[in-house]
């Protein structure tokens, strides 16, 4: 699978014949340096966006042979997403943030499974607390329970603790560990953190377009 940008400047291979196979419940994380193409990778994996060649298969769906709507049906029921800015929304309490994935699909008893996916991560003081009220290690643990609160097969996480301090990032990283490997969801990290890299089954490095 290729990605390439046609900007002003001319084309970028940011991807260059990346072939990834990742087993169910695997934890893989993926280093790279900045402007290395990592975030990139993980919108084409999220289906955001599309390869300029080959293909991507996320438990047997085809993604480029999804259309729009598919696609977000795909995204909303087998797939969790977790960036370093949270994007929480900002006017939404924490319950009311992670119980959104459940009423978008109009889950019946959303609000009782997101209370259960905030006590998962330890939150359940907090339900009714707006972001702006939460420190930034409590904003990543409503948005790591916002992602599994519709139990994805594959989660996605692009520098989950790059915006935290070192030791609140390791408590958080912890706590998505631990709850990945009890349901067995497949976890794509990526970091910079090489010990947080090494808590994953695999390490692989994305260096001029090339995954090894
Ligand atoms: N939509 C886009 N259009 C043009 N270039 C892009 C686009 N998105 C990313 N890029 C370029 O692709 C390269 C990889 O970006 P990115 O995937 O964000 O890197 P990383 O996440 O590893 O820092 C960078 O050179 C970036 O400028
Ligand atoms: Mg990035």
């Amino acid at each position: 699978m290729s990605k390439r940008f046609d900007t002003p400047a001319g084309p970028i291979d940011v991807l260059q014949g990346i072939q990834l196979e990742v087993a169910r419940g695997e934890t893989v994380a993926i280093i790279g340096e900045s402007g290395s193409g990592k975030s990139t990778l993980l919108s084409l994996l999220a289906g955001l966006d599309a390869p300029t060649e080959g293909s991507i298969r996320v438990r047997g769906h085809d993604l480029g042979a999804m259309g729009e709507s598919e696609l977000a049906r795909f995204r909303a029921s087998e797939l969790g997403i977790v960036f370093q800015q949270f994007h929480l929304m900002g006017g939404l309490t924490a319950l009311e943030n992670t119980s959104l994935p459940l009423e978008l699909q109009r889950v019946e008893g959303a609000v009782e499974q997101a209370r259960v996916a905030l006590e998962h991560v330890g939150l359940s003081n907090r339900a009714d607390h707006l972001p702006a009220k939460l420190s930034g290690g409590e904003c990543q643990r409503v948005a790591i329970a916002r992602a599994l609160v519709v139990e994805p097969a594959l989660l996605l996480a692009d520098e989950p603790s790059g915006s935290l301090d070192a030791r609140t990032g390791e408590t958080v990283m912890a706590l998505l560990f631990d709850l990945v490997k009890r349901r067995d969801t497949t976890l794509l990290l990526v970091t910079h953190s090489e010990t947080l890299a090494a808590s994953c089954d695999r390490r692989l490095q994305l260096v001029d377009g090339k995954l090894s």
